[in-house]
């Protein structure tokens, strides 16, 4: 098949281009590198042997959206182009609702002009907001998102969702991540976020490496076992395999389809401090900090429908995730940067 990926260059969707270059798909990426590298897609390509075409550009552009369309019988979508810091869009809702829905609308827009109904959505589980009761199934009460940049996305599924309401033409598969983590095995490419780190693991590996002095915890006194928050980790290389399972599946049904991409286990902060100690043979520095606003105290995952419908299921445990996660940034202390 011939498939675009929007955000192909960065953290999941550079993961996702070198599965579907793997598995002998035509690529073609379309990628602003606001925050992204070029050098995923040549080291993609030095690990694949395989090259996609790039675009360099926004997905809000309609423009160059037609171009694309007018250039290549693309057969599906994968977008993954958007906005994703929690923090960042507290402070920018603007940006996130601009880019993140208005972006999905134009491209929903140049694919019905092209003919080319198939699409898969990268959402997150953000949407359940602090949902009670675990573990969260697609069924699970979206909940009032802790911030835009949840809300943008949920807006987007709603979107989404009248779109095939409205035209039976459309397949698209929603697919809601739980927390990515770790890359590819080769350490050739993985996760490389501007500025400081929002996420846990990507700031602990960079304590690890020495470029931050200590990891800060983020509450130990929510009721959890250990008091810290658990979350579901699901490794990038899992959750890229998710993507193109959930892309057979739209091959043979039409319709708005709806999966969580998680691994069903939940790990607290502490357990991913522990883990990664393990991985680099020494203590990794961390002090216990105030809760974050916007926080929940677990967040995991109930895979049995992807697993149902898809055949896909997580094979990667968090030993694995934290190993890949900082054989990266160990070989890449700068990421992409140096
Ligand atoms: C995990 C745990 C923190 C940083 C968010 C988005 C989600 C997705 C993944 C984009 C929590 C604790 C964190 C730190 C810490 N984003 N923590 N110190 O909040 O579950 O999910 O990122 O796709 O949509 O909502 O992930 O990694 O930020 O936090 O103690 O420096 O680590 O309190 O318990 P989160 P996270």
């Amino acid at each position: 098949m011939t498939i675009l990926l929007t955000g192909g260059a960065g953290y999941i969707g550079s993961h996702v281009l070198l599965c579907c270059l793997e598995a002998g798909h035509e690529v073609i990426v379309l990628d602003n590198f606001t925050n992204s590298s070029p050098r995923a897609l040549e080291r993609v390509h030095e690990i694949t042997g395989r090259a996609a075409q790039l675009y360099r550009g926004d997905v809000r552009d309609a423009a160059l959206l037609g171009r694309i369309f007018a250039d290549h019988k693309v057969d599906a979508v994968l977008h993954f182009a958007g906005l994703k810091a929690v923090g960042e869009s507290v402070e920018k809702p603007l940006d996130y609702y601009d880019v993140n829905l208005g972006g999905s609308m134009t491209l929903a827009r140049a694919m019905a002009a092209a003919g080319v109904f198939r699409l898969v959505f990268s959402s997150t589980a953000s949407v359940y907001g602090d949902a009670e009761v675990m573990p969260l199934t697609e069924t699970s009460a979206v909940g009032q998102p802790a911030s835009p940049y949840g809300r943008s996305k949920l807006m987007v599924e709603q979107m989404l969702n009248d779109l095939c309401a409205a035209d039976p033409r459309w397949s698209v598969a929603v697919l809601r991540y739980f927390n990515p983590a770790g890359a590819h095995p080769s350490g050739r490419i993985g996760e490389d976020p501007l500025g400081t780190p929002a996420n846990l693991i990507p700031y602990a590996v960079q304590v690890a490496v020495g470029r931050r002095p200590a990891l800060a915890v983020f509450g130990d006194d929510y009721p959890t076992p250990d008091g810290t928050g658990v979350h579901d980790y699901i490794h990038v290389m899992d959750l890229a395999q998710g993507h193109l399972a959930a892309m057979r599946y739209l091959a043979e049904q039409p319709g708005h389809h709806l999966w969580n991409l998680g691994t069903g286990h939940g790990h607290s902060v502490r357990d991913v401090i522990h883990g990664l100690e393990a991985v680099i043979g020494r203590p990794l520095p961390h002090e216990i900090a105030p809760r974050r606003p916007g926080d929940t105290a677990q967040c995991w995952a109930d895979p049995a429908k992807a697993a149902a419908d898809l055949g896909w299921r997580a094979e990667r445990g968090l030993p694995e995730m934290l190993a890949d996660h900082w054989r990266w940034q160990r070989d890449n202390p700068q990421g992409y940067g140096a």
